[in-house]
């Protein structure tokens, strides 16, 4: 028997597989059940009894021996992504280098304030067709919007064009069919507006919408009182103007007490005390309507804010092209923020 294993660890010290498959069968001739070591564990039985212990060793390191033959001969086979499979690719990195852009920290902390509130986040595409820009906002066919002057267009006819605001996502919520609705939609928006301190072409936005029975213009200011006391700090007062916007009914602009001057006047609030932060309203019927929803049962409230407004507000920037220009020297500003 001990010539029999001295062979054997002979033979297996200079195996190669050539591939995965005959690595398999070398397993199986040695290993498996109908294999060598169980046919040595047979004979096993027939050793005399002072001879076992050694014999007994003699066998279990032959098995550990193949095994390890095994394994070894794996990792030729290994794939990248099986080989890198003990990487934990959850821990945390050591040094972090750079940081968020103030536009993606002040979304982050907008959406914290609301997702505390049960809004959750949705998205939608920014190249849209005109019925969820649009039609199902009830734009009128002659709105100023719909101009090319206006609004970049991918395609004329069907008209394809680059969301000029998130609104667009209410429709694509309202069209899953799910109710309740409570979510916000941040993303990028695209005006064909002249580049300017005040204005750009690109800029983002973020778009509240809840619909639920019973939901009152009381549970939209309620709502939005909330969100200026969290983030711009208690004691911010706050005031709703009567405005228009096509998807709603009633619509209202509101503003904030300037927080730069405290509502003494100065030059960001242009000496009213006052800088308008958002647009809101009640949902129009006919855009429940448009996306399958009976406003008789249902209402909702929606709200919709520049990013860069609130941001510029926020930590007192007065122009609107730092944020896409990446000077490391403004980026640096937020690097602990
Ligand atoms: N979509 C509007 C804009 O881009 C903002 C807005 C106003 C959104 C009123 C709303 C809303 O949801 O109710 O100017």
């Amino acid at each position: 028997m001990i010539d029999k294993i001295e062979k054997i660890l002979a033979d297996i010290k200079t195996f190669q597989a050539e591939n995965k498959e005959a690595l398999e069968q070398f397993r199986i001739d040695y290993l498996s059940k109908k294999g060598v070591m169980t046919g040595l564990f047979s004979d096993f039985k027939q050793v005399p009894p002072e001879l076992r212990k050694e014999m007994g060793m003699l066998l279990n390191d032959l098995k550990n021996t193949i095994q390890e033959v095994i394994e070894e001969q794996q990792k030729k086979f290994l794939t990248t992504t099986e080989s890198k499979k003990d990487l934990d690719l959850s821990l945390p990195v050591h040094a972090m280098n750079g940081s968020r852009h103030p536009l993606s920290i002040v979304r982050n902390e907008i959406n914290d304030i609301f997702k505390r509130l049960g809004f959750v986040v949705a998205e939608g595409p920014e190249i849209e067709d005109d019925f969820h820009v649009f039609s199902a906002l009830n734009f009128p066919p002659d709105h100023p919007a719909r101009d090319m002057q206006d609004t970049f267009f991918v395609t004329k006819s069907p008209d394809v064009v680059l969301r000029t605001h998130t609104s667009s996502v209410q429709v694509r919520v309202m069209e899953q069919g799910k109710l309740p609705i409570r979510i916000i939609a941040p993303g990028r928006v695209f005006r064909n507006e002249a580049i300017s301190a005040r204005a750009h072409c690109i800029f983002h936005q973020i778009e509240g919408l809840y619909i639920d029975k019973n939901v009152s213009f009381a549970d939209l200011k309620q709502t939005l009182y909330h969100f200026v006391q969290e983030y711009f700090g208690e004691g911010t007062k706050v005031r709703f103007r009567p405005s228009y916007f096509p998807f709603t009914e009633t619509s209202a602009e509101m503003d904030i007490s300037c927080n730069i001057c405290g509502g003494e006047g100065c030059n960001i609030c242009k000496h009213t005390g006052w800088v308008e932060i958002l647009g809101c309203g009640i949902c129009d019927p006919n855009i429940l309507k448009a996306c399958n929803i009976d406003p008789e049962e249902y209402t909702g409230f929606a709200f919709g804010m520049g990013i860069e407004r609130i941001a510029m507000l926020k930590y007192q920037i007065n122009d609107l092209r730092m944020f896409f220009e990446n000077d490391l020297r403004f980026l640096k500003q937020f690097e602990n923020a």
